[in-house]
């Protein structure tokens, strides 16, 4: 069966909330069992430097959020789960990717636009406070994804065209230096809720509503009392809908007892019983894997070597690659040049050739490659090498030549007639062309 990778990447500048596992950690690790996946998630701790200048805040949060992937069940045996700034290759890829990118294509990028039609509604200079790290971060993420031939993304809808944006660098990148990076893809999943935070607006750390992950009881007690609700009193029937409270239950809680709960809302439960519900639902949720946090927690040195040989795991994929792709653009040896010069000029321009030859028997001889390396079409002897530069060259002009020229040519097993032709015929389209 073949693999399906999936990679996606979490900033780290803040603690994980509810709203983040619903949306991210709990499909994540549970698409990480699927049979066929190959997942890769990682700490993206390169990006948190673009939106936080507080070193103990990322440190802090890098904990957080590596200890709250784990204790929910995150197995570090079958994800590769890596610290980003583990992984030295990635900004070198970004650096190759930058120069596949057009700029243009970044002023277009979400996250720059809005902070330039920020300053601009403000009549402040359009780049006003614009770090040249918010302008590149499309590059970087490019990088995380193409260094580990991802096939799927699972991001969030905000995401979607920073990943059309590495689609488009990995595009321009094969074009212009042979086949190197999978086109990835995003994977929306349409099945996650977006939890409503405590005011009823989305749950993030921007709106400042958000219940941690793994607050204690006492603390997610507290925060559920705050959960904004209407007016109605004890025993007037309720709405789910627009209900924040309604909407967290049914991300922890059965079809069932949501359905339950649905019936209570209708009898007119009060909503103080109603958050004694909500907050029984969640801690049954969140209890056992509170327990594993807070060992996680105190315990960092676990944490570390855990992502030390996470980084080992995605470098042994990643060193290989960036020497491959080093060498793809020109970075190289000096030593190994020529050949070096030989099969960029194959992976560039993509094109079957012929090869002229002398073999011991003092005959001159000639093969013909598929751009893939492929053999063609092999000849005979030729007592001269003129002999068998005018085959070449009557076959270059002419893809008829090959009925002419059969008595020369040895089989090739396995090459089908129609192969050769069309070998021949891009060969003369590309001449032409240039
Ligand atoms: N930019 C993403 C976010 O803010 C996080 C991220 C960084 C990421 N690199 C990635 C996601 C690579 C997917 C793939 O959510």
């Amino acid at each position: 069966m073949s693999t399906t990778r999936f990679l996606t990447g979490i900033t780290t500048t803040g603690t994980p909330h509810l709203g983040n596992f619903v949306g991210s950690i709990r499909p994540s690790v549970a698409a990480s069992l699927t049979p066929g996946v190959q997942s890769f998630y990682f700490l993206a701790d390169y990006h948190a430097l673009i939106k936080c200048e507080d070193p103990v805040r990322i440190q802090r949060s890098t904990l957080e959020i590596a200890a709250s992937w784990l204790a929910a069940g995150l197995n570090p045996e079958k994800v590769t789960f890596y610290r980003q700034s583990d992984i030295p290759e990635i900004p070198e890829l970004t650096w190759l990717l930058t120069c596949v990118t057009g700029k243009g294509v970044l002023n277009r990028a979400h996250a720059y636009k809005a902070s330039v039609d920020k300053n601009v509604a403000a009549e402040r200079d359009a780049d006003d406070g614009v770090t040249a790290g918010l302008f590149m971060y499309p590059v970087l993420m490019g990088a995380d994804i193409l260094m580990f031939k991802a096939h799927k993304v699972p991001v969030g809808r905000d995401q979607i065209q920073h990943i059309e944006m590495a689609r488009d660098m990995a595009a321009s990148f094969n074009h212009l230096y042979g086949e190197h990076f999978v086109l990835p893809e995003a994977a929306i999943d349409d099945h996650v809720a977006t939890l409503p935070g405590l005011d009823g607006r989305k749950m993030s750390k921007s709106y400042d509503n958000t219940i941690p992950l793994f607050s204690s009881r006492e603390q997610l007690k507290k925060l559920i009392g705050g959960i904004l609700t209407d007016s109605r009193a004890p025993g007037e029937p309720k709405e789910v809908e627009g209900s924040a409270l309604f909407q967290i239950y049914q991300a922890f809680a059965t079809e069932a007892e949501t359905a339950a709960l649905r019936q209570q809302y209708a009898d007119g439960i009060a909503w103080g019983d109603a958050k004694q519900v909500l907050l029984e639902r969640v801690d049954q949720v969140i209890a056992p894997m509170r327990a594993q946090y807070e060992e996680l927690i105190n315990n960092p040195a676990r944490i570390e070597t855990t992502l030390l040989a996470g980084a080992e795991r995605a470098r042994a994929l990643a060193t290989p690659f960036i020497r491959e792709l080093r060498s793809a653009v020109g970075l190289r040896s000096l030593v190994q040049a020529g050949a070096a010069t030989k099969a960029a000029k194959a992976a560039k321009v993509a094109l079957p050739s012929f090869k002229q030859y002398r073999e011991a028997d003092g005959k001159f001889y000639f093969k013909f490659v598929a751009a893939d390396g492929r053999l063609l079409l092999q000849s005979t002897g030729f007592d001269a090498p003129k002999d068998a530069g005018q085959a070449i060259a009557q076959l270059q002009k002419d893809g008829h030549a090959l009925q002419a020229l059969a008595p020369r040519l040895a089989p090739v097993d396995g090459v089908a007639q129609a192969d050769v032709e069309a070998a021949l015929q891009a060969l003369a389209e590309a001449a032409a062309a240039a």
